[in-house]
């Protein structure tokens, strides 16, 4: 292991790309999975708690897989069953884990861990919010302990699951807002960079070809994943990887541009609830314009753009040295 990799926790509802994720930063020296939480939200918690399992133990990886939240804080669950199918990871036929869940739930995993480390530890949420704003709100004393918090979630403009919100965010608005006011360092990739972090049908061939069985593996979710997105994003030109965003940015941040801003959720809106009002720090907004914001109320450091050849590079790399 790498003597400078970043310990981080992921948070996640697999999911294809939350899965994709998983095996990202399993592959990269440069990060040290140190535990893997999960969130209702692709699927139930129990679908996704398993799916969770089922990937890390595909990898050999026996990090603990702690069970979260059922439910947002205070809204009823949306699931995304049109995206990711009825198991929440429909596609590759996986084999059952073949370590049990951690007896421990994913906010007592989190609090283990960040009390047990000599080192900053990095968030890597790629689902709803709810199990990190709950510990925020009822252990602040571990804030000293996370280094930062990179999630996938939001979008400076639009949504795709409502005009106005993206997912993970419309999914728990409330801990998103928690967690977005909580004082800590936050790399945002929300849709505006995911949307251009495209894996092409050549590309899932590609990956294909490795022939080995995790880079397999990773193929038939893509081919699953990618059903829905030619249906409904065609114009993409292939699928966008959300969740690996999060964890690519921690391996590779010189692939992506990012801009410094304010970022809150609406909560209460009658049309745009789930949405990310993401205001510019002065200084760094388009074309040099000064925006609303001093840079000293700037929250969030939000993707915007990424070298999407280079991305897929990244992500190739991992299924190349994996088995
Ligand atoms: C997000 O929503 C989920 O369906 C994906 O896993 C990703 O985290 C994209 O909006
Ligand atoms: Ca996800």
């Amino acid at each position: 292991m790498s003597p400078v990799s970043i310990p981080v926790i992921m948070d996640c509802d697999p999911g294809h790309d939350d899965a994709i994720a998983l095996v990202l930063a399993h592959a990269r020296p440069e990060i040290e999975i140190r535990g893997v939480c999960t969130t209702a939200g692709n699927q139930t918690i129990e679908k996704t708690t398993l799916n969770a399992r089922k990937i890390m133990s595909f990898l050999g990886n026996d990090v603990p897989v702690a069970r979260g939240c059922a439910k947002p804080l205070f809204r009823e669950l949306i699931t995304a069953a049109s995206v990711h199918g009825e198991s929440g990871l429909d596609g590759p036929a996986l084999p059952e884990p073949q370590w049990p869940e951690s007896n421990l739930s994913a906010y007592e995993l989190m609090v283990k861990v960040l009390e047990k480390s000599d080192r900053p530890v990095t968030m890597v949420p790629t689902g709803a919010l709810t199990n990190l704003a709950l510990l925020l709100l009822t252990r602040p004393d571990l804030k000293a302990k996370i280094g930062r918090i990179s999630l996938m979630g939001g979008a400076a403009v639009g949504g795709n699951w409502t005009p106005a919100a993206e997912f993970n965010i419309l999914v728990d608005p409330e801990a998103a807002q928690i967690v977005f006011s909580s004082g800590l360092p936050i790399t945002m990739s929300g849709l505006d960079v995911t949307h251009k972090a495209i894996v092409t049908a050549e590309d899932i061939e590609s990956f294909r070809s490795i022939g080995k069985r995790t880079a397999v593996m990773v193929a038939e979710l893509l081919d699953f994943f990618k059903k829905f997105h030619e249906e409904y994003f065609a114009g993409f030109g292939g699928s966008p990887l959300h969740d690996p965003c999060a964890v690519a940015w921690l391996a590779a941040p010189e692939i992506f541009i990012s801009r410094k801003a304010r970022v809150d959720v609406e909560c209460a809106g009658t049309y745009t609830t789930g949405s990310t009002v993401v205001s510019f720090a002065r200084g760094v907004s388009h074309g040099g314009a000064e925006g609303r914001i001093p840079p000293d109320e700037a929250n969030v450091d939000v993707l915007f753009d990424v070298d999407r050849e280079a991305f897929v590079a990244l992500l190739r790399n991992a299924l190349e040295v994996l088995d």
